[in-house]
């Protein structure tokens, strides 16, 4: 990646008569970014930013967010055009490569993808090893990890052409990983890929197909659940994809880095909401109830929130949540359950919010997990399959930001400082004497 930083100005900072200068960068959109990597050499002092509220950790090309205007932007291009008028497959190649692909780099890269969408024999042991009731985010972990003990001739990061088979490999095997996820935990045989469906098609047929049957993917439900992936596929330097480039930032391997992305995603404050706003929906369980739950959000003394409400970073609608919608009632139309009670309570919860001063006031607006768990659940997915799915997308997002950093010239091996608050500098006691 060729570094775009272009100083355009200069801050001070002064502490007891010394004064320290730093270049300002400008961003193409968003703040403005000092400049503090001299700071300790400077200064003899670190900056305290826990969760990193107020850092930029590295230069990206690939996603934006504007969380006021709840804008999202994949490359420059606004998420609800691409889930329009794109799919999974021409996403993915605008994420790793930077332009949408013309017809001939598509094929090409649909076709490299499909070639690499089986895995390897013995991999399906690993299967067998966990327990049934396992959760898949747990067999996803584990499975995606040890990637990197099949394909050694993907593993070298300083050769370009290693790490783009591993990129193509990560992106193909990821649905067939999650599917044979499922296919485990429900008793039923893995069912291989199949070369002439689509990525998302292909991935609905491995959750689905029995073999006993023919398998039919209905486009809608497809369609949607393509939609899905693209709405999750990046979002600038959340927890997870901060984990894989931690983890990279050491030349980790990169099978080895999505697995780290993979156990952060499963964290209940990051890939595991949906599954909580289904509950909540479920919980509330009719219109009438509403109120009830809208008093107990806006309590101090309650810890009851409104799960699928509010975003750190969208002060306004989320940009995903709009597309979610329509996606979610597109799906419940095509399967002719358009007056399913969790979707009812869904619209009028949302309804009442937003016209609700607490939540005009506090800027909170339904996020992408407000929809997304009633949908997949029309799809046929359980709710612990949610997150997988999620990871499924994402891998995009991750593999993409991987190989943006190992390409920075500025990149470094992670190391945060600290600000040490414990016991000063003592000497040992002998166990008689404490
Ligand atoms: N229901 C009721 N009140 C809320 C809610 C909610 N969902 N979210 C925030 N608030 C209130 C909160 O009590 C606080 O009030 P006060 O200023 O009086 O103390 C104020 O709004 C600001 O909230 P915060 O927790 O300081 O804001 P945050 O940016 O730290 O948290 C959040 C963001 C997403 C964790 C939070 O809005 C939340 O818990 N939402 C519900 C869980 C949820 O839907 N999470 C999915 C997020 S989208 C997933 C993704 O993008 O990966």
């Amino acid at each position: 990646m060729k570094s775009e930083l272009k100083e355009s100005g200069v801050i001070s900072l002064s502490n007891a008569g010394k004064t320290a200068e730093f270049p300002i960068f400008k961003a193409t959109h968003g703040p403005d970014v000092y400049d503090i990597r001299t700071l300790y050499k400077q200064t003899g002092a670190f900056t305290f930013d826990p969760g990193f509220t107020s850092t930029a950790s590295c230069e990206s090309k690939i996603t934006f967010i504007d969380g006021d205007e709840g804008v999202l932007l994949y490359r420059g291009y606004p998420i609800d055009q691409l889930a329009e008028n794109s799919d999974f497959i021409e996403v993915a190649y605008l994420l790793l490569n930077g332009e949408l692909p013309k017809e001939n780099e598509l094929k090409e890269f649909e076709h490299s993808i499909t070639m690499h969408t089986m895995v390897h024999e013995q991999l399906k042991n690993f299967y067998s090893g966990f327990r049934r009731d396992a959760h898949p985010m747990a067999i996803m972990v584990g499975v995606v990890g040890a990637l990197s003990a099949f394909y050694h001739d993907s593993t070298d990061i300083a050769d370009p052409k290693q790490r783009l088979i591993a990129t193509h490999r990560m992106i193909a095997k990821m649905p067939t990983i999650a599917a044979m996820a499922y296919k485990y935990s429900i008793g039923q045989p893995f069912v291989f890929p199949k070369n002439d469906l689509d990525y998302t098609s292909n991935f609905m047929r491995m959750c689905f197909a029995v073999p006993a049957e023919d398998y039919d993917c209905n486009k809608v439900l497809c369609d949607a659940l393509d939609k899905i992936f693209i709405l999750h596929m990046d979002h600038e330097q959340n927890a997870s994809t901060s984990t894989v480039r931690l983890a990279g930032s050491s030349g980790a391997n990169p099978f080895a880095c999505i697995a780290a992305g993979i156990a952060s995603l499963w964290g209940p404050a990051h890939g595991g909401a949906n599954e909580a706003a289904l509950n909540m929906l479920e919980e509330i369980g009719s219109v009438e109830r509403i109120p009830e739950f809208i008093e107990r959000a806006k309590d101090k003394n309650d810890p009851f929130r409104l799960m699928g409400f509010g975003h750190r970073v969208y002060k306004n609608y989320d940009p995903r949540a709009k597309v979610m919608r329509t996606a979610c009632h597109e799906v419940l139309d095509a399967l002719g359950v358009r007056d399913e009670p969790l979707l009812q309570v869904a619209m009028e919860l949302e309804r009442i919010a937003l016209e609700d001063d607490y939540f005009v006031e506090k800027k909170l607006y339904p996020n992408i997990d407000f929809y997304s768990g009633i949908t997949l659940r029309a799809l046929g997915f359980p709710t612990d399959m949610f997150t997988v799915l999620f990871a499924l997308a994402r891998t995009v997002g991750w593999i993409a930001q991987w190989s943006e950093m190992l390409e920075d010239p500025n990149q470094k091996i992670g190391r945060p400082r600290q600000i040490y608050t414990g016991a000063p500098k003592r000497d040992y006691i002998a166990i008689d004497g404490r």
